[in-house]
């Protein structure tokens, strides 16, 4: 009679992947004109790793480029949408940069819709994307990505380390604050953020109301600081803030 290896013959599951995260990488972060190229070889890498364990949506945001065009183009007398379009073009740009750097699987040309990105991410991590639609920024479809992923959480890389009581490029006084309700972040975001093309708080308010509504936690850490980014991405302890998660005080 046959010996059957038992060890082979016997069902095996495929190992689990870990909880889906997304990642809002802002514009500021990608380029300061300071080693970005180095920052981003380094950055496409981590995220590789990442998005190997688990569903990643990486978004990237357009910095200073798309800033000076909406500028530009207000200065022309182009209208709002016009201007956050050019914004949109120039967030699509940056995804393709660092796509382009992630290489296969990672779509070459980044989604349209938030929908195709989180189709894609089961067979293609990580996917990334700009933005969208006009009316909010690349946080915003961040946020709405994570929705629809039902994400663990969304890590925010931002250009400062975390939420601040004031701005802290303003007033030396400024303190971070460590954890904090979706509530009362979501208060602070609507009166410090605004609706005008190429807005500059460090989240917007479509991304705010979306979490807080589905109870996503938001992490909000300085974008260079790449093995803090990492641990943040992980759910391990990071230097940053903490809005929403376990530990936030309880929204008002
Ligand atoms: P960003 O996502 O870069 O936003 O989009 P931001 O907060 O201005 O800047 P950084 O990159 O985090 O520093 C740039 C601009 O593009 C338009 C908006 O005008 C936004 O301010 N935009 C972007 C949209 O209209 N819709 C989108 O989905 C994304």
């Amino acid at each position: 009679m046959a010996r059957t290896n038992l060890a082979r013959s016997m069902p095996r599951l495929s190992p689990t992947p870990a909880a889906p995260v997304v990642v809002s990488i802002g514009g500021s972060v990608l380029s300061t004109g300071t080693d970005d190229a180095e920052f981003l070889i380094r950055l496409a890498d981590l995220l590789k790793g990442a998005g190997r364990e688990r569903p990643l949506i990486v978004t990237t945001g357009g910095g200073r480029a798309a800033r000076e065009y909406i500028d530009l183009g207000r200065k022309l007398g182009l209208t709002e949408v016009e201007l956050d379009e050019i914004g949109i073009e120039v967030t699509r740009l940056h995804a393709r940069l660092l796509a382009g750097r992630l290489g296969p699987p990672t779509p070459a040309t980044p989604p349209p819709t938030v929908a195709e990105a989180v189709r894609e991410v089961h067979r293609a991590s990580p996917v990334v994307l700009g933005g969208t639609e006009p009316g909010h920024t690349t946080d915003g479809v961040a946020a709405l990505a994570a929705v629809r992923l039902r994400a663990e959480r969304l890590v925010n890389a931002t250009r400062v380390p975390g939420l601040f009581d004031r701005d802290p490029g303003k007033d030396a006084r400024a303190t971070r604050i460590e954890r904090i309700g979706f509530e009362e972040f979501k208060a602070i975001v609507d009166r410090e953020s605004s609706d005008a093309a190429g807005q500059r708080f460090v989240f917007d308010r479509l991304g705010a109301a979306a979490l807080a509504r589905a109870r996503i936690p938001l992490a909000i850490v300085d974008g260079r600081d790449l093995a803090n980014l990492d641990r943040a991405i992980r759910g391990a302890a990071f230097d940053g803030t903490l809005v929403g998660g376990p530990g936030a005080p309880r929204s008002r």
